[in-house]
């Protein structure tokens, strides 16, 4: 049987109503087909200006589709999505310019076949790549807590790090890029206990700057990052609270059923 997971007792709320009061992201009755197949519905749900919402669900729930459509990578949705008040379908300078404002980091470490520090720089245009970018290098390593693994072997293949550092190398390499939101898909998933820890806590730091979302399978980790939580599932969102809130004193069968057995109904109704 699985629990619910441990709460730390130093869980600040965010609010009592759950409202953020400076809203950053605002998603309305968003829905979304692929190949013919409804995969979102009606998905609603805000963003605050800081901290860390972690997105849980089962498997399929859709929450990689999700974040695909936060950065435009799928485009051909229905409902509103917008950042900052501006719905993102009218973005100035398009679906390029939004995803340097909204850095997404996949599942899957893809690291490119270059140095460790020509990666962290990979995403800049060509003729910043050229310039000395020894120092962002350094903040973006530190940032993403890869530095002390890797300052005496920047210009080493990046391939030769394990599977946590290359999931830190790509957070490095979107923080260069300097966005505003980050998107994160499963940043820890078959990762060692020591980068999945390494990652909470440079995510934790982050957040509190910029907003962050954060898929997770990992019902601990969400608690741990606190902040607010969104679950879906079937394409639905199906109750949003903040951190403490939700896994303490869920509202819905739905997400008591999915916090105690890690399994939700709702796909079979
Ligand atoms: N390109 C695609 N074409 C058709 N169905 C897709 C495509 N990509 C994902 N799906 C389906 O969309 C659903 C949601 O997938 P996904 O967003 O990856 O869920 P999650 O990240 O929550 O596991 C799944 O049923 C998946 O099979
Ligand atoms: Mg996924």
């Amino acid at each position: 049987m699985r629990l619910a997971p441990s709460i730390p007792n130093h869980s600040p709320p965010i609010s009592e109503t759950n409202k953020p009061e400076k809203v950053c992201i605002e998603v309305h009755k968003l829905s979304l087909q692929l190949s013919g197949k409804p995969i979102l519905h009606d998905v609603s749900f805000t963003i605050p200006s800081l901290g860390i919402t972690s997105l849980i669900g089962p498997s399929g729930a859709g929450k990689s589709s999700l974040l695909r459509c936060l950065n435009r990578l799928y485009d051909d949705w229905k409902g509103n999505i917008s950042m900052n008040n501006t719905p993102i379908k009218k973005w100035h300078g398009g679906a390029d310019v939004l995803r340097q404002f909204v850095g997404l980091i996949a599942q899957k470490p893809s690291v490119f076949p270059v140095s460790i520090a020509e990666n962290v720089t990979f995403g800049l245009p060509r003729q910043q790549r050229q310039q000395n970018q020894d120092e962002l290098i350094q903040s973006c390593l530190k940032q993403a807590a890869l530095w002390n693994e890797v300052k005496d072997r920047l210009h080493t293949p990046a391939n030769t790090l394990s599977l946590g550092q290359q999931q830190r190398l790509c957070l490095a390499r979107a923080l260069a890029l300097k966005p505003a939101i980050l998107l994160l898909d499963e940043p820890t998933s078959s990762l060692d206990p020591l980068s999945k820890e390494l990652i909470e806590c440079s995510i934790t730091k982050l957040a509190i700057s910029m907003p962050i979302i954060c898929v997770t399978h990992d019902l601990d980790q969400a608690a741990r990052l606190q902040g607010q939580v969104v679950f879906m599932c079937d394409g639905k969102v199906i109750e949003t609270g903040e951190s403490h809130a939700f896994f303490t004193q869920p509202k819905r069968i739905e997400t008591r059923e999915f916090l105690r057995w890690s399994v939700c109904e709702c796909a079979e109704d």
